[in-house]
C-alpha cells in the first residue's frame, strides 16, 4: 500500500522528534541531561510549543555528510507560552552532531528572532552544543555572527535569556554575553573561549572544564553567570520565574502580579534593625525582604560580588529592580566587581520599564592599589553613568552610610531620583566622623597635649553636625526621614504615582558609557 501524503507527513514530523537517535538521547540521559525536547516541554506551557523549521536538513556535502542528515539538523526552534505570554526558542539537541551550528541550524535561530524582534516577544536560547560545525568551516562561522548581529540588534528591545545546559564553547560564548541573563547548571555545563587542551599548549596550565568555565566557576569568580541551578529542570524553572518579571518588549510594562501582601503592611522589625554602633553589620538581604511582596525576591549574580545586592522584587505587585548595598561583606564597600554588577543590572532595568529601588548603606569605593590599578575610576563610573542615563522612577532608601561619592552615586537626587528617603539612622557625610576630624583638625590634633581625647572630641562633634540625615533633608537632597517601618507603604505609593513618569533625554545616536 502506497503511502498518503497525510500519512507520510505523519511519518517525517515522527522521525523529526528522533533527533540523534535512541543510543544517544540514552547517552543524554545518563550525563544527568534532559534533551532538546524534553526541555522545551519543561520551559512551556503544557501543549504550547509550536515549532517552525522541523524539516530543515543541513547542505553540506563534504566529508560524507550527504549520508548524516537529521530532521531538523540540530536545533529545535519555534515559539510558546509561559504563563500564557509568548516567548520565541531555540533549543540546540547535543543528540545532532554535538548539537553543532550548521549554516541553516544557524538559519533556524536567526528566523526565530527575527520573527521575535518584529513581533516584540522575547528569545531565550537553551545552548547544548559543541560549538561551530567542523565540517562546515566558515559557513558556520558565518552563522553565529549573523547570530551574535541579531543578539545586538535585540538587545534594549526584547529581553534575551540564555540557559546554558552543556558545553559552549569558543566564539559561541558570544551569543548568551551578548544577552540579558545567562542561566548556567552544576557540573554539566560549562562556557569557555578555549578549552583545557588549548589552555595547557599555550599556557601550559592543567585544568578542567569545570574549572575553566563551569557553573561555579562563572557564578563565583568572573560573574559571567546570574544564575546557577543543581539541574536542567530547576534551571528551566528559574528561567520561567525570571521571566515572570519582565516585559514582552521596551514598549511595555513589566507584567503586574496581586498580591494579598497589604500595600500599608508596615514591619516593626525594622525600626531596631541598623545596630546603633556604625561599624557593625546587618543583614540588608532580610531588609529588603521584609520591605517588599511577601516571597516575591529573585536575586540576581547572588554568588557574585555580594557587597552589592541586585536582584527582582514585586511591591504592591509591580515589578522592581532592587539595588542594596550589603553591610554584611566588605561593609557594604563599592568596588569594581560591585560597580559592574549593579550596572548592568540598573541598565537592564532602564530598558525594560522597571523601576529600580536603591537600598543605600555605603562607607565609599574600596579603597587599595588593587582597586585603583584595576581600573575602579573607570568601572565605578559605570555605575555612576548607569544612574544617571535610567529615565526609569528611581527610589532610594538612606537606611545608614551614605559617604562620600558613593552618596552621589547611588541613586542621590543629583542623579534625578525621584523619591529619596532617609531613615533616622542615616549618616549623609563626605566620610565617616573619625576620618574627618583627623584630616581637618590634624594641626589641631597633632599639637594637643591630649590628642587622643581632642580626635574624640572633634570626631564626635562631626558626627553631631553631619552624620544624620537632616542636613540632607535641610538642603531637599533628601524628600523626607521616616520611621524605617514605613518603608513599604511609602515606596508603593510613591511607584503608583509615578507610574506616569515621563523623562526625555537629549537626542543621540548613543551615550559613550565608560567600558
Ligand atoms: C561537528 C561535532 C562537534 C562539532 C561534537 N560533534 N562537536 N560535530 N562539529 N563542533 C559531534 C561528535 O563528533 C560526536 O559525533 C557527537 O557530536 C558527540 O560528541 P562527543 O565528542 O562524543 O561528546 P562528548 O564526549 O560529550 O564531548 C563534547 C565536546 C566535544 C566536548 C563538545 O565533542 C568537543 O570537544 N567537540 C569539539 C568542540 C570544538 O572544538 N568546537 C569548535 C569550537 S570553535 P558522533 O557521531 O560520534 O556521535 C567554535 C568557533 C565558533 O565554535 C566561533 C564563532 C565566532
Amino acid at each position: 500500500m502506497t503511502e498518503s501524503p497525510i500519512e507520510r507527513l505523519a511519518r517525517m514530523r515522527e522521525e523529526s522528534l528522533q533527533g540523534g537517535g535512541v543510543a544517544r538521547i540514552e547517552a543524554q540521559h545518563k550525563k544527568g541531561k534532559l534533551t532538546a525536547r524534553e526541555r522545551v516541554d519543561l520551559l512551556l506551557d503544557e501543549g504550547s510549543f509550536v515549532e517552525i523549521d522541523r524539516f530543515v536538513t543541513h547542505r553540506c556535502t563534504d566529508f560524507d555528510m550527504e549520508t548524516s542528515k537529521v530532521l531538523g539538523d540540530g536545533v529545535v526552534t519555534g515559539h510558546g507560552l509561559i504563563d500564557g505570554r509568548p516567548v520565541f526558542l531555540f533549543s540546540q539537541d547535543f543528540t545532532v552532531l554535538g548539537g553543532s551550528l550548521s549554516e541553516t541550524n544557524a538559519q533556524k535561530i536567526c528566523k526565530i528572532m527575527d520573527m521575535a524582534l518584529k513581533a516584540g516577544v522575547p528569545v531565550i536560547g537553551l545552548c547544548d552544543s559543541g560549538g561551530a560545525r567542523i565540517q562546515e568551516g566558515v559557513k558556520s562561522l558565518g552563522g553565529y555572527a549573523e547570530i551574535f548581529w541579531r543578539n545586538t540588534q535585540a538587545s534594549g528591545v526584547v529581553p534575551q535569556i540564555s540557559a546554558i545546559l552543556g558545553p559552549c564553547a569558543g566564539g559561541a560564548v558570544y551569543s548568551p554575553a551578548i544577552t540579558d541573563f545567562i542561566c548556567m547548571v552544576e557540573d554539566t555545563s560549562y562556557m569557555h573561549i578555549t578549552g583545557p587542551d588549548v589552555v595547557k599548549t599555550v599556557t601550559h596550565e592543567e585544568v578542567t572544564s569545570e574549572e575553566l568555565g563551569g557553573a561555579e566557576m562563572h557564578s563565583f569568580t568572573s560573574g559571567v553567570a546570574h544564575f546557577k541551578s543543581p539541574d536542567d529542570s530547576a534551571c528551566l524553572a528559574l528561567v520561567r520565574r525570571l521571566f515572570s518579571f519582565l516585559p514582552l518588549n521596551n514598549a511595555e510594562d513589566p507584567p503586574f502580579s496581586d498580591t494579598s501582601d497589604p500595600a500599608d503592611r508596615q514591619e516593626q522589625e525594622l525600626d531596631s534593625i541598623v545596630p546603633s554602633d556604625a561599624s557593625k553589620p546587618y543583614d540588608m538581604h532580610h531588609v529588603i525582604r521584609l520591605v517588599v511582596d511577601e516571597g516575591s525576591g529573585l536575586e540576581v549574580h547572588a554568588s557574585y560580588a555580594r557587597n552589592i545586592i541586585v536582584g527582582f522584587a514585586r511591591l504592591g505587585g509591580h515589578a522592581v529592580g532592587v539595588v542594596g548595598n550589603n553591610p554584611s561583606v566588605l561593609a557594604g564597600c563599592l568596588d569594581i566587581d560591585a560597580s559592574i554588577k549593579a550596572a548592568r543590572f540598573i541598565r537592564f532595568c532602564d530598558a525594560y520599564n522597571i523601576p529600580i529601588v536603591t537600598f543605600e548603606d555605603v562607607p565609599g569605593f574600596l579603597p587599595g592599589t588593587a582597586q585603583e590599578q584595576g581600573g575602579i575610576i573607570l568601572h565605578g563610573a559605570k555605575l555612576l553613568y548607569a544612574y544617571c542615563e535610567a529615565t526609569v522612577p528611581k527610589l532610594t532608601v538612606i537606611t545608614r552610610k551614605a559617604y562620600g561619592g558613593a552618596y552621589d552615586v547611588m541613586g542621590s537626587k543629583h542623579v534625578r531620583a525621584d523619591l529619596n528617603l532617609a531613615w533616622p539612622s542615616a549618616q549623609i557625610a563626605v566620610m565617616g566622623a573619625s576620618g574627618a576630624a583627623k584630616i581637618i583638625h590634624r594641626r589641631e590634633i597633632q599639637s594637643s597635649s591630649d590628642p587622643a581625647a581632642l580626635e574624640a572630641q572633634r570626631a564626635k562633634e562631626y558626627e553631631e553636625k553631619f552624620n544624620n540625615p537632616y542636613m540632607a533633608a535641610e538642603n531637599g537632597y533628601i524628600d523626607d526621614v521616616i520611621e524605617p517601618r514605613l518603608t513599604r507603604p511609602y515606596l508603593i505609593r510613591s511607584l503608583e504615582l509615578l507610574k506616569s513618569k515621563v523623562e526625555p533625554l537629549p537626542e543621540r545616536k548613543h551615550g559613550n558609557i565608560p567600558l
